[in-house]
């Protein structure tokens, strides 16, 4: 029997369909859901109401006709339909006992795996040296991890490719700043480093109009500085932040090593806050704009020879069929940007290490950036992998952080909200709810060490903050609303996470042996639990080809109010039947093994008491 009941029941709807309708092979759709009313069945199609209409027939009379030409009495109660041409399906117990014992037996919990071999490039967090982290890289970190997570979930060779901001003009201002200012590079702190990246902007500053577009276009610091740098009457700083950075580019050993001084000072900070997240990202996954240094050049000749690069003004563009907006490769001053190396790292992810899925977790001021992009690298062909497979190249253009007055969020003061304050906010709100629990005589945390405890609360505080990323939809704003996120109930990471705690202490309090029980399907609770479980491959799949986590948070919330509603009605250790209480601990058991696996997916950790 096959985890994936729902898709054999829709597969042989369809065909049903397509059959009553003289329409085989045209792929229509049955529309199958989960049903509103279990009473009804679980599933139900709605296909025969639109399928009715658009083929002149009887939508009742459509359905009565699918009905008889589908054959699914192996599996399920003979098919019914109701009102207006619904077709109702109530799968038999044995099926759904079958798949479940499927599922509990399968460490997998019937997560199919992915047969594609190539492996992924996730491009994520891409922070700039010098410069401190801010809520925007929070979430292209966090989704990022989150979506690799995902993939490596189903078997998939992921790459996280931390494109950090590490090469170019805006890196050798602050170098030349600093040096100009003398300051021990050892002993520097990122709080410096980023007063002299703020200094060298100020100092760079000029008034011109692209300039001024660019930023009411709010187009990213990255552009801002490459135009600002561009404006032919370039101050002396300027200058020499220039012939700085062709001294770098040049090898200049000196240089080299306080440039990577630099790094290693915006690094140490960023690993800091990125320990506290529980991300899987580290000094290994760093492949900055640096990487690409020497590959520039070779970039720009193969568009040029392919006939794709022309020149303009000095400069060479690529151009497109379907807009003005041409893309710059090079600057007549014969300097590489921003697009160059990201063209160049296209190439490295597709022809190198062989990816046929790139993803970018970048905000969505970079859209017009990728789409140039990719079109450009779909011209010279590396939409194609070298043993021939299509690349699909995604851009996940994720929407801004707000504070409570719907502006990007702020502190007081009015500067960017730096990261790791952020977290350890969400950390201290952790923890102090742990600790307000843990006083009551009940709790299962009472008496526990301080360190076990504050250990708790980060794993709550820092699951808040990931759950309430990942549950809205990518590419909206959302309201950093830390009392809503830390919240024991409602959609929030806590109220998942307390319900697996709550299972755990359920599941130790039994003093049987229930490991060889076998499931049953008693109360309508019981059966609602089992169904809501089966259907996290499906789910989890759906999640896969959207890059849509909120669907995962959005399921595992459904789950703990399925499993809410199933503790509320069946009693587990203080029902009579020994037979129904093992079954019933063995469901608890299940329930927490996938609401453990549905969070590790998300980067959120379980703690073992609450
Ligand atoms: N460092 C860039 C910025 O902060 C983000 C890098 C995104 N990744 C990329 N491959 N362009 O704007």
């Amino acid at each position: 029997m096959s985890l994936n009941i729902q898709s054999s029941v829709r597969d042989a709807l369809q065909n049903g369909f397509e059959e009553a309708l003289s329409l085989q092979g045209e792929g229509v759709d049955p529309l199958l859901r989960k049903s509103q009313n279990p009473e009804h069945g679980d599933y139900q199609s709605n296909g025969a109401m639109g399928l009715g209409k658009k083929h002149g027939m009887n939508p009742r009379e459509l359905a009565e006709k699918v009905i008889g030409l589908v054959d699914l009495s192996a599996i399920a109660h003979p098919l019914e339909v109701a009102g207006p041409g619904f077709i109702n399906i109530k799968l038999k117990d044995e099926t759904i006992l079958e798949m479940v014992r499927e599922m509990d037996a399968d460490s997998g919990l019937g997560i199919a795996q992915s047969e594609d071999a190539h492996p992924v490039a996730i491009d994520l967090c891409g922070v700039n040296v010098a410069k401190q982290l801010h809520v925007g890289h929070l979430r292209s970190t966090i989704i990022g991890d989150a979506l690799a997570r995902m993939f490596e979930r189903v078997g998939r060779k992921v790459y996280r490719e931390n494109h950090l901001g590490d090469w170019g003009l805006p890196i050798a201002m602050v170098l030349e700043r600093l040096i100009a200012s003398g300051v021990d590079l050892d002993s520097l702190s990122l709080d410096a480093l980023n007063d002299a990246y703020r200094d060298a902007q100020l100092g760079a500053r000029m008034d011109s109009r692209g300039l001024q577009r660019a930023k009411e276009r709010d187009a990213g610091p990255h552009r801002i500085i490459e135009l600002e740098t561009q404006n032919e009457s370039a101050s002396e700083a300027q200058q020499s932040a220039k012939d700085l950075l062709i001294a770098l580019q040049q090898g200049d050993a000196k240089l080299v090593g306080e440039w990577e001084k630099l790094i290693e000072c915006t690094m140490r900070s960023v690993f800091e806050s990125l320990g506290l997240l529980n991300v899987k990202i580290g000094p290994e996954h760093n492949r900055g704009e640096s990487f690409y240094r020497e590959h520039l050049g070779g970039i720009v000749d193969e568009f040029v020879s392919g006939g794709l690069a022309v020149e303009d003004g000095g400069a060479l563009v690529v151009r497109f069929d379907n807009r003005d907006r041409p893309m710059l490769i090079r600057k007549s001053d014969g300097g590489f940007l921003y697009a160059t190396t990201d063209l160049a790292a296209i190439k490295f992810r597709t022809q190198t290490l062989g990816a046929d899925q790139l993803i970018y977790v970048v905000d969505a001021r970079q859209r017009d950036h990728f789409k140039d992009l990719f079109d450009a690298a779909a011209l010279i062909g590396w939409d194609k992998t070298p043993d021939g497979a299509e690349v699909d190249m995604v851009h996940i253009p994720f929407g801004s952080v707000l504070g409570d007055d719907k502006k990007p969020l702020k502190t007081r003061s009015g500067s960017n909200v730096t990261l790791s304050s952020l977290l350890n906010e969400a950390i201290e709100r952790g923890v102090a709810e742990v600790l307000k629990r843990s006083s009551d005589e009940n709790a299962p945390t009472h008496g526990m060490d301080e360190a076990s405890l504050h250990t708790i609360g980060r794993q709550i505080g820092i699951g808040a903050i990931k759950y309430a990323d990942l549950s809205n939809d990518l590419v909206r704003d959302y309201v950093f609303d830390m009392d809503r996120m830390v919240a024991f109930e409602g959609n929030t990471g806590p109220y998942i996470q307390y319900a697996g705690a709550r299972i755990r202490s359920l599941i130790s309090k039994c003093e049987d042996d229930w490991s060889g029980a076998e499931f049953i399907l008693g109360e309508p609770e019981e059966r609602a639990l089992i169904m809501q479980l089966l259907q996290y491959n499906a789910v989890f799949q759906g999640m896969l080809n959207s890059l849509e986590p909120h669907r995962l948070c959005t399921w595992l919330y459904d789950l703990t109010e399925a499993f809410n509603a199933f503790y509320q009605a069946c009693p587990v250790l203080k029902v009579e039947d020994k037979e129904v209480k093992l079954s019933r601990v063995k469901l608890a058991h299940l329930t927490k093994r996938v609401i453990e696996d549905g969070l590790d997916v998300l980067g959120i950790e379980s703690p073992e008491h609450m």
